[in-house]
Formats: structure tokens, sequence, C-alpha cells
């Protein structure tokens, strides 16, 4: 008798604490994902599109909004979403990646619920499943501040999205067979603007002169780092993936695949039009993407290629970039939490994880790795899984150890790679690069502080050109060729998250991991439970639910 009142008890406080907190505003969205044509290029091909456009609408919110998203499945494949960077707090259920979510049958509907929080800021979301995203299905995200939380700088006339990225002609299925069959992606042919290519000749934005505008400027890409630079026109760096930063000003900024910065110009040069420019860095032939900005009293035409302004080349440029970010400590918007870890530099270390990536080509077949796990994504997804008590039916724990193998093997281990993290312990990840080629790492469900990026082998004294005061909190770092990067954070969000490769063929033959951080309480004040909604496939689709986190 005691035993039923208890669980339905539980029950009852179950679906009182949901997804999202009701005091808040909603906004509802309803998406339709469907095939396409589209011509970016001039050349016809199969795009995905949401409500009909390429790239898919932009999401305004504010800090604190709840999020109903429904999305209509009408492509013929599974599909998912992830919102990248959004933390997700307590949440992973909402991250849409296939270690967390079962994908979207097609033909049918999933609704997302969840809470933007504190993270005022540039975000994207693209599909995860597939080589979906490089067909489209991609697009923006932006949490404005509420009005009692002060930004630290004027209100622009107007807030620009720009997505850049580079392209390919070749349809995502065509791409996906080559990866299937361990071969490379190749080349990509363009670098797109908003969905536009360098023939595309209106202006993609205006502004009026002597205004001063937002631009949002994210790599939605599939591998290359660009350069992003306007015309005549400074950028004066205000916010980098949720943080805002000193307000330095940039002729041009290195932006690596998956990574965001919000900067504002002035419109302060004669009244014409000028172009906006994104190339690709790093590699031999340089791809280069064009948009026009027209002043409203320009004259149309009249944008010139005179003045272009110069890619910068090499990679110690961009590492000079990189160490001039610095967080703004006096900024009064939000902090990531948990409130005070702004003082990251003075909370000792208690674990650490150096992470190398390795590229082999056994028996023919291009895979990726990391520590020597080579990271295949199993029907039942892990954090199902886990939740369920049915982990070691569907994968082992730690697989990879947090010291690299002294050699990496010529043949990796493919398996689903799952590492256990200790709740609320302060890690140290080093990423280190022993290939010629940059990488791109993003952690979802968190933000860290990317303390360094330096050339050469990472030791433990290394420890001492950290930057320990005011690095820039964020959620996606590059690794320059035989260099290493090292981030810093507390592992306070319970879920299973996805530490990943943005290279897309990366990515998708192996190089990703999932960090489980399980709160010992099983405690609704630490994760919310699996939604009711959530899908389910795999083994655990006619499984009992079991009891649900207690209070
Ligand atoms: C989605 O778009 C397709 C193609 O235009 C249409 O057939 C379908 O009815 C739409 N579904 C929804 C839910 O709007
Ligand atoms: C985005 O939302 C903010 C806050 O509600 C609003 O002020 C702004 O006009 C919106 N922008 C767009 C482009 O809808
Ligand atoms: C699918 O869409 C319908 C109609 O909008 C909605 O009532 C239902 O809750 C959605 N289902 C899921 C699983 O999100
Ligand atoms: C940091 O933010 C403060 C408070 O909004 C602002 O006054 C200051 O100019 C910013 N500092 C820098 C260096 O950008
Ligand atoms: C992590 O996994 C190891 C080995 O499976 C186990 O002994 C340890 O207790 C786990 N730690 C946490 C924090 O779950």
């Amino acid at each position: 008798m005691g035993r039923v009142i208890l669980v339905a008890l539980l029950v009852c406080l179950s679906a009182a604490a949901t997804q999202v907190r009701a005091e808040d505003p909603y906004l509802f969205f309803t998406w339709n994902v469907t095939y396409g044509t589209i011509s970016p290029l001039g050349v016809p091909q199969k795009g995905i599109l949401i409500n009909g456009q390429f790239p898919g609408p932009n999401i305004n919110s504010t800090t604190n909004n709840n999020i109903v998203l429904n999305v209509f499945n009408n492509l013929d494949e599974p599909f998912l979403l992830t919102w990248m960077g959004i933390q997700h707090r307590k949440n992973s259920w909402q991250d849409g990646v296939l270690g967390t979510n079962c994908p979207i049958p097609p033909g049918t509907n999933f609704t997302y619920h969840f809470q933007v929080k504190d993270q005022i800021g540039s975000y994207i979301y693209y599909p995860t499943t597939a080589m979906h995203r490089a067909a489209g299905g991609f697009g923006g995200l932006r949490v404005n501040s509420r009005l009692l939380i002060p930004v630290p700088y004027a209100d622009p006339e107007d807030d620009y999205t720009v997505l850049i990225g580079d392209w390919y002609v070749k349809s995502h299925t065509a791409l996906k067979n080559f990866l299937d069959s361990g071969r490379s992606l190749g080349r990509p042919d363009a670098v797109l603007i908003n969905g536009k290519s360098a023939n595309y000749k209106r202006p993609l934005f205006t502004m009026k002169p002597g205004k001063t505008y937002k631009y949002r400027i994210c790599n939605v890409g599939l591998k290359d780092s660009l350069n992003f630079r306007i015309q005549d026109h400074p950028m004066k760096l205000v916010e980098m993936e949720g943080s805002h930063t000193v307000q330095n000003t940039y002729e041009s900024l290195d932006v690596h695949v998956g990574q965001c910065f919000s900067v504002l110009v002035t419109a302060d040069k004669a009244p014409k039009e000028y172009y906006m420019v994104a190339s690709t860095r790093f590699t031999k032939t340089v791809l280069t993407g064009k948009a026009i900005i027209r002043y409203t009293n320009g004259r149309r035409g009249s944008a010139t290629l005179k003045n272009l302004p110069e890619a910068p080349v090499g990679w110690a440029w961009s590492l000079n970039q990189f160490r001039s970010f610095r967080w703004n400590l006096t900024a009064s918007a939000a902090r990531p939490n948990p409130q005070g870890s702004y003082h990251y530099g003075k909370i000792p270390i208690t674990r650490t994880i150096k992470i190398v990536n390795s590229v082999s080509r056994a028996n023919g077949k291009l895979r990726y790795g990391i520590n020597g796990v080579s990271h295949v994504n199993p029907v039942t997804p892990l954090k199902l899984a886990e939740y369920y008590g049915v982990a070691n039916k569907v994968f082992k724990y730690n697989l990879i150890r947090d010291v690299p193998p002294k050699k990496q093997p010529v043949e990796l281990n493919l398996a689903p790679n799952v590492v256990n993290q200790t709740f609320r312990n302060f890690v140290e990840i080093i990423f280190e690069n022993h290939e010629k080629s940059l990488q791109s790492w993003h952690l979802s469900g968190y933000s860290f502080f990317a303390v360094s990026i330096e050339p050469g082998r990472w030791s433990p004294e290394k420890r001492r050109n950290y930057n320990l005061l005011d690095a820039v909190s964020r959620h996606t770092i590059q690794v320059y060729p035989k260099s290493y990067a090292a981030i810093l954070l507390t592992f306070d969000n319970a879920g299973m998250w996805n530490l990943r490769s943005e290279l897309t063929e990366n990515r998708y033959l192996g190089q990703q991991l999932y960090v489980s951080v399980l709160s010992p309480a099983r405690s609704l004040r630490d994760e919310y439970n699996l939604p009711d909604s959530a899908l389910l496939c795999g083994i655990v689709k006619d499984l009992t639910k079991p009891l649900p986190y207690s209070i």
C-alpha cells in the first residue's frame, strides 16, 4: 500500500518537473523537413529544406524562453537536429545526437522541448543524421538578453546572421557513399554565404549610413576553416559562443567549423556596396565566397573587387588571433554555470584526459579515432541504454584511457566510445593533434575555458602558459597541425554528452565519443527524467520504463 502511494507520488512529481519551466515564456515552432531543389552554384541539386527554406529558419529567442519545436520528418530517412552550444541543463534528452536520441523515422514527427538559459549569443543548429548536413537543414539560433540584463554595447540598428560554409555539388547520398566505402569526401566546390554563392549579385544585407549593425558569423561548413572579412569595414568582436569578449577590432576573423562570432560593424564609409568575403584557410586551392552589403543610399552595382581584403596566410596568424580573444570579466551579462566558476584558475584539477586524434586506413578503409577507438553509433542510444539499466548490452564504458597509447594502433577498435565522468569534477582535457591537418572539437552540454593552444606536444609544465584569468568560455576549439589545445571545465551537467570533431568526415568515420556524467543521486535536481514524448528504439523499445528519478 505505502509503496503504491510512493510510486504514485513519484510519478506526479516527475510529471511536474517537466523539461521546461512553466513560468517562463514559450516559443512554439512547427518545422516541416523536406527535400527540395536548390541551386546555390547554378546547378540544381537535392537540398534539405525546413519550411521550404535553405538555410533553415532563424530561431530568435531570449534567455529563459521555453522552446517547443515540432519537427515533421518528410525525408525518406531517419533525421535529427542538434542545437549546437545550447547547454540543455539536466536535459541531454534534447541534444539531438544519436547517442542520446532515437532518430525521427521518416513520415513522423517529434517535438523538442528545451529552455535556453543565460547564454546570450549566437548559435547554430544542424542535422546529425547520415550526411544530411551536406544538403542543408542548418540555420541560426540567437539567444538575446532579457531587458533586465544589460549587454556591454549599445543596441545595434539591426541584427544579421551570416552562415558561412564550404559546399559540395555532390548530393549528400553520394558523399555518404564515399564515406561508407572508406573514401574521403575530397575537396568542396565552393563557399556559400547564407546559401548563396559568389555569383549571387543582389545584396544580402543593407546598412543605413552612420548606423552600427550586429553580424553573427558562424561556420556551418563540413571541413574548411574560413577567414571572414568585410571590405573597408573593421569588425568589433563582442561575443563568442555565449561569452562577451573584450571588444577588440579585427580586419578579419578565422572562423573554424562549428564556431560563431558576433561583431559590430559601423556603416561609416562612402555610401556604396561592399563585399563580405569568406575564404578557405589552410587549403591548397583557396575557395572564396562573396556576398554584397549595400548602404541604403548606395548605388546598385557599385561593389568592386578593388581593395578586397587579402586573407592571412599560414596558421601562426590564426594562433595569434586566438591569443587575443579575452573574456570581458566586468561585463555584467550572464556567466556560465555554476555561478562563480569564472574563478576557474583557482580550482584544483582532479582529472586530466589527453585526447589524440588518429586516422587509419586498415583494409583500405578510412576511419578516424580517438586514443585508438573509432566510435560507432549503436542502434540503441547510449543514454537510453544507461537509463534503462541495459548499458552492458550496448556498450562498454572506458574503452579508452585518459592517456593515449604510446603508439597509435594501425587498426582502430570500432566500438561505441563512452567515458564516464564523476559528477561535478573539475577536469582538464588536452587535444593533441599529431597530424598535418587542423582539427575542430566541440563538447555538447557545456561551455569550457579555452585556456591554451600551443604548437608541439603537451606536458604538465605547459600549464604555466595557461590563461587562468580571462580565457573565453566557449563550446568549440580548433587545434592547429602538430599542436595542442587545453580546456578546463566542471562536469556539473548530468547527462550523456557528445565530444566530437566538427569536421564532418572525421566525425562520421568515428572521431567522437560520449561522456557519461551520472549524478549518483538519480535526482531530479540533477537531471530530468526521460520525457514521455521520447522516441524509443533498439533494445529499450519494448522494455518497461524504469522508475523515474526522485526529488
Ligand atoms: C510538408 O511539406 C510537404 C511537401 O510540401 C507536404 O506534402 C506536407 O503536407 C507538409 N507537412 C506538414 C506537416 O506541413
Ligand atoms: C528577436 O527577438 C527580440 C526580443 O524579443 C526582438 O526585439 C527582435 O526584434 C527579434 N528579432 C527578429 C529578427 O525577429
Ligand atoms: C506530432 O504532431 C502532432 C500535431 O501537431 C502533435 O499533436 C504531436 O504531439 C506530435 N508528436 C510528437 C511525438 O511530437
Ligand atoms: C567590458 O564590459 C564593460 C561593462 O559592460 C564595458 O564597459 C567595457 O567597455 C568592456 N570592456 C572591454 C575591454 O571590452
Ligand atoms: C566509471 O567506470 C568505472 C569502470 O567501469 C567504474 O569503476 C567507476 O565507478 C565509474 N565511475 C563513475 C564516476 O561512474
